[in-house]
């Protein structure tokens, strides 16, 4: 496997010669190139001597007419010979060369002819990290499917607190590497999940549902298929593409819902409950449509049955996940669920803070493990998120469940 590393101007410059030499551990062969910036924190000879080959610094080398053609083309030739490319660090400005597509170096224009994964470690000031204009471009880059090794948080370079560190180079080593080689460890394992709202009927044409949009249930799906898990989808109405490799269900009310997760139950060794079930049904919907008159219409709702609570209540060997979207509390609502409905670990989240939640590309969850452990998920993409909480349950699994 080849890789090449683009390194960018920043304190953290350094850490990439170290980066360069996990990547070889792992078998992997890494060409360097430098920005003109990165060359002021550290030197070219230094990865010369790791990767035992010629670094990358220039777009236009000066090595005399005749090379002139075969070095402007040369970003084409890397970009076809390599199988991903990872930038660490990437700053603010590299950040925005990508976003917006600029080619003036040899790794702007590296990454643009360039067609296969990439992975981005950035490192900046807080203040700079956390500006709109590099939200934005991030957004960009997350949403043209980037896997992002997100910054730490702790003392900076600059002497201030916050987040802007560059990963550790295990970390990008370690996402490098379950890019290139797929981590295959849910091998084995079926995965039951529930995604999406209920809807649940008034008359023919109306219906109560509720804001979920099922990205974070397909998500988690997705992440499941790829790390080798047999996975069932049971879904409600959704309007987004069905994760390819999943055994897909379609249902509409929640009853509904928990005939089909009862019925492929028995298969499961893992159930993840993302979905937004409605609590409530109406109990007097109408066959007809609902004419409009003059008076009062009162709806009567009769509980739905709680899915979750009647897996807890039969949950074996299962590890089992629930949800919980809160607008506040969230952490004691989220323990008492997971005790309520005996669960092995509840995800949290705040469904009224913007940018995250029901209907975003993004999410920033709270982990409630029966360990008593809490773990906080920062904001990142609803992949990033869906591969974290897979990570947690593996874990989970280390230690034998608790048993219904
Ligand atoms: N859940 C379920 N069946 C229901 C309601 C909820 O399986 N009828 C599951 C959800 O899929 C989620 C978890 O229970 O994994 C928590 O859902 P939530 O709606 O937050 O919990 P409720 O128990 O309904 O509590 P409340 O609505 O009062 O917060």
């Amino acid at each position: 496997m080849n890789v090449v590393l683009g390194v960018g101007g920043g304190i953290a410059a350094y850490k990439a010669a170290e980066l360069s030499r996990l990547l070889q551990d792992r078998g992997i062969t890494v060409q360097v190139v430098m920005t003109s910036a990165a060359q002021k924190f550290i030197t070219p000879l230094t990865f010369a001597a790791l990767t035992n080959r010629k670094v990358i610094t220039d777009l236009f080398t000066d090595r005399g007419e005749e090379e002139t053609l075969s070095s402007a083309v040369e970003h084409i030739r890397v970009a076809q010979d390599h199988q991903l490319l990872v930038i660490a660090p990437a700053t603010a400005d590299l950040i925005a060369k990508m976003a917006h597509g600029h080619a003036d170096d040899f790794l702007s224009t590296l990454y643009l002819a360039f067609t296969g994964p990439v992975v981005i470690a950035p490192a900046m000031n807080t203040n700079m990290w956390n500006h709109p204009a590099v939200v934005q471009n991030m957004r960009v880059l997350r949403e043209r499917g980037h896997r992002i090794v997100e910054p730490g948080e702790g003392l900076l370079a600059c002497g201030t607190t916050g987040p802007g560190r560059l990963a550790e180079p295990m970390a990008i080593a370690h996402e490098v590497s379950t890019v290139l080689f797929g981590v295959k460890d849910l091998e084995g394992e079926v995965v039951l999940i529930t995604a999406g709202p209920t809807e649940e009927p008034i008359d023919p044409v109306r219906y109560i549902t509720n804001r979920s949009s099922g990205k974070m249930g397909y998500a988690v799906a997705d992440a499941a298929v790829r790390r080798g898990a047999r996975v069932i989808l049971i879904s409600g109405p959704t309007s987004i593409p069905i994760p390819a490799g999943v055994e897909f269900i379609r249902v509409g009310t929640a009853r509904e819902m928990r005939d089909a997760v009862f019925s492929k139950l028995g298969a499961a060794n893992i159930v993840i409950k993302a979905a937004a079930v409605a609590d409530y049904h109406v109990s007097n919907a109408s066959d007809q449509k609902i004419k409009k008159t003059a008076a009062r219409l009162t709806l009567e709702l009769d509980p739905n049955p709680d899915i979750l609570a009647e897996v807890g209540a039969q949950k074996g060997d299962r590890i089992l996940i629930g949800f919980a979207a809160e607008t506040h509390n969230m952490v004691a609502e989220a323990k008492r669920k997971m005790q309520t409905k005996n669960c092995d670990m509840v995800v949290g989240n705040f469904v009224n803070t913007p940018g995250t939640g029901f209907a975003s590309d993004e999410n920033a969850v709270t982990l409630v493990l029966r360990t008593g452990e809490i773990v906080e998920i920062e904001k990142a993409s609803k992949q990033d998120v869906a591969g974290k909480i897979l990570d947690q349950i593996q874990k989970l699994r280390l230690v034998a469940p608790a048993k219904s």
